[in-house]
């Protein structure tokens, strides 16, 4: 193969790539899973753009003496999520429904997914932490049309 149609043929490959990529799984937080105290706005910066059925996994340990309970709830808007209202949130997972491989979220909708844990008075929420949106954009998309707007994970 020459180098032109080596490159004709890198370049199908990375279209290819671009257009149809598979839908990822992604374990919230990395290695450190869905912690009590932690700044996960960071992380959602790290690993944006979500995409329309890309899979989050939130994986905590149950609760015992030695960690903090953790849960998981989906807040409805923006208002309830910076101020920690959770009273129309929706439970995804309990203190328990952490343990082991965790659970799964499928990010279906082209809507922002406000996800915080409420435990401890939800004294996390309130300081900014152990909360995150989620942006799911279309594949069409390309990824800079949601990267310019960092204020959403704020
Ligand atoms: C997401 O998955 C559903 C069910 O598998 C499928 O019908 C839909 O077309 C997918 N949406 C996108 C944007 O890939
Ligand atoms: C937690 O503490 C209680 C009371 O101090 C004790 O009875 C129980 O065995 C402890 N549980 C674990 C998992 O360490
Ligand atoms: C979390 O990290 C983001 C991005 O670095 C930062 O803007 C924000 O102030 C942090 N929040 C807290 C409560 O530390």
């Amino acid at each position: 193969m020459d180098t032109k149609a080596k490159g004709v043929l890198v370049f199908l490959v990375i279209a290819t790539m671009a257009s149809g990529r598979e839908s990822k799984t992604m374990l919230v937080g990395d290695s450190e899973g869905w912690s009590a105290g932690t700044n996960y706005t960071q992380w959602a910066i790290q690993n944006k753009p979500f995409h329309i059925n890309d899979t989050l996994v939130f994986k905590y340990p149950a609760p015992d003496n030695s960690t903090a309970p953790m849960s998981v709830y989906l807040l409805p808007n923006m208002w309830s999520y910076t101020t920690c209202e959770f009273k129309e949130a929706k439970l995804l997972g309990s203190t328990t429904e952490g343990a082991g491989e965790g659970f799964k979220v499928k990010l279906k909708q082209r809507k922002p997914y406000y996800f915080a844990s409420a435990e401890g008075n939800s004294y996390d929420c309130i300081a900014g932490l152990t909360k995150f949106i989620a942006v799911p954009s279309p594949r069409s998309l390309t990824h800079n049309h949601f990267s310019h707007k960092p204020s959403l994970l704020n």
